[in-house]
């Protein structure tokens, strides 16, 4: 396999309006990230993912784009934004901009022409549609509840957004839509950015007239095209957020030919713990050999014809200490265990802002205390449907996106050190025991762990490119694997509960050579305590 700089990358994507507030204002902003860009190369890290701060009027916190080629004003200013490239830079760190060209927010000027009349020269820019019976067109749902058409009184119309109706959906099918894309692209890459992350990328090419939304027979033209047009000869790290992306679509976007991008971001391990067919809020629990087919499935599934990521959390997903560890009597071994299982594998390792911490969910009493669009509208909805306000509130526990959200815990400071103002969403309370300040200074801390899991990775180039096998397959409390790379050989074995296992593994497995990281010292023989982890040469 060609060998890219991006295949032993760790990424770390940086939610700016909760990572670090340096002007009192109670949001995050592009100053507050530099202030902290020691920290992150002291962690280890070689790519931050910003996600967006272009100008936007945060219906959906920065998905929801005004300007492509300038700065929300809560953040700073294009010149800050070259600061931060600059000062990231000078340590080795490559930014990638978070690039949502699915939809633009409906104060976009495209889409303040695009809704004035039927001839106005913007209106192809957006999927606009006559009513049907006097109704919407279909029954196509928003992601965000409720339908997916809204209706345009002015003009006659209904307009899709797949999203919150201040996202209205750009129409890819119109050629010059492409070329603005590319445009801003530019501007992006001429101001030496390290990539992109690609917002539900897979929604480019539908077709709404026939409910055709993900992977659309278009999709994989358009991606060619724009690599053709923007990034195709320039060495940078692109990756797209592909919810419904089986190995065969991944090796299409992922092709190392470099006609599409660099690796997928897929999430078929993080649907595994909602109920098959209905939405995320319909919880069921995790079974440990599903977790372990869906890894096996994607590790094994490409011969250096693609590539993936690997993580646990992002800014939509809660937090996994308490998804799937235990937040309470085991959060530091169980964080650690988690960590070990993923930092192993194949594949580019992101980390989500506070995951290094050992950040954990939170549980605000009030619905009011929630700020994220998608919360509020489910709740609304639920509630309008005749679900129980417990039973919403603890699907909103267990996976509303606030809880990837609350600010970054930084020391055990008012607020977390995170502002000296009010933030925007309240601090999870638990920053006096879980923060930066002391994880960085404790060598046992779950940062420093981290710090080691990367560390291990740049040395062993078995965990970059190693052949991956599963041990153990029909365990149902072990997760533990095998890489290897010609003679080198790394096992990994797991506990991924909080009861103590005795274990067999493999003769040939067992001896262990060199203890890499472990999160209890020294390791027994046969026998795993609560969330034990352990990374071993053999
Ligand atoms: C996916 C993003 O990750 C999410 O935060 C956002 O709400 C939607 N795309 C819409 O842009």
């Amino acid at each position: 396999m060609v060998k890219k700089w991006w295949h032993s990358s760790v990424v770390y994507q940086i939610y700016p309006r909760s990572f670090n507030d340096s002007n009192g204002d109670g949001i995050g902003d592009l100053k507050g990230i530099i202030e902290k860009l020691d920290y992150l190369k002291n962690l280890g890290i070689d790519v931050i993912w910003l996600s967006p701060v272009f100008k936007s009027p945060n219906d959906d916190n920065g998905y929801d784009i005004s300007d492509y080629e300038d700065i929300m004003d809560e953040f700073g200013t294009l010149e800050d934004m070259e600061l931060l490239l600059k000062e990231a830079n000078n340590r080795g760190i490559k930014i990638l901009m978070d690039l949502v060209a699915n939809h633009t927010s409906d104060e976009h000027k495209w889409f303040i022409e695009s809704r004035k009349s039927k001839d106005n020269a913007y209106r192809d820019y957006y999927i606009w549609r006559d009513p049907v019976d006097g109704h919407e067109p279909n029954d196509l749902g928003s992601t965000f509840s409720g339908s997916a058409w809204e209706w345009d009184e002015a003009t006659g119309q209904y307009y899709l957004h797949l999203f919150s109706k201040k996202q209205p959906d750009l129409n890819w099918e119109n050629p010059i839509v492409r070329e603005e894309v590319w445009k801003s692209m530019n501007f992006w890459i001429d101001k030496g950015i390290g990539g992109f992350r690609m917002d539900v990328i897979e929604l480019l090419g539908k077709i709404p007239d026939e409910k055709i939304i993900s992977n659309g027979p278009m999709l994989h033209e358009y991606i060619r095209e724009m690599n053709r047009n923007s990034f195709g000869d320039k060495d940078l790290l692109t990756v797209g957020e592909c919810w419904g992306a089986t190995p065969e679509i991944a090796k299409m976007y992922s092709n190392p030919d470099g006609s599409e991008l660099s690796m997928v971001f897929q999430f078929e391990h993080i649907g595994l713990d909602q109920i098959p067919g209905k939405d995320k809020w319909d919880l069921q629990p995790l079974n440990l050999i599903d977790l372990k087919n869906v890894f096996h499935k994607w590790q094994t599934c490409f011969h250096d014809d693609g590539w993936n990521s690997l993580f646990w959390n992002n800014h939509d997903t809660p937090r996994i200490v308490s998804r799937w560890g235990n937040d309470k009597v085991y959060k530091i071994e169980s964080a650690k265990m988690l960590a070990t299982l993923l930092h192993g594998l194949k594949g580019t390792p992101y980390i989500y802002q506070g995951e290094e911490l050992g950040m954990a969910n939170i549980k605000f009493k009030d619905i009011n205390q929630y700020k994220d669009i998608e919360t509020l509208n489910m709740y609304k909805d639920r509630l309008n449907k005749g679900y129980k306000h417990e039973d919403i509130m603890e699907s909103i526990y267990a996976k509303g996106r606030d809880n990837a959200r609350t600010p970054m815990q930084w020391s055990d400071e008012i607020d977390g050190g995170f502002t000296t103002g009010t933030p925007w969403i309240e601090v999870n309370p638990n920053f006096t025991e879980i923060n930066a300040k002391e994880q960085v200074s404790n060598p046992n801390s779950i940062y420093n762990y981290y710090k080691k899991l990367i560390e291990i990775r740049k040395n062993n180039e078995v965990i970059v490119y190693g052949d991956f096998e599963m041990l153990l397959p029909e365990d149902k409390n072990i997760f533990a694997y095998v890489r290897t790379l010609k003679d080198s050989k790394i096992v990994v074995v797991c506990n991924f509960y909080e009861n103590e296992v005795e274990y067999n593994i493999p003769k040939e497995y067992e001896e262990k050579k060199e203890v890499l990281i472990s999160n209890y010292g020294l390791s027994l023989t046969g026998r795993l305590r609560p969330f034990e982890a352990i990374m071993y040469r053999v």
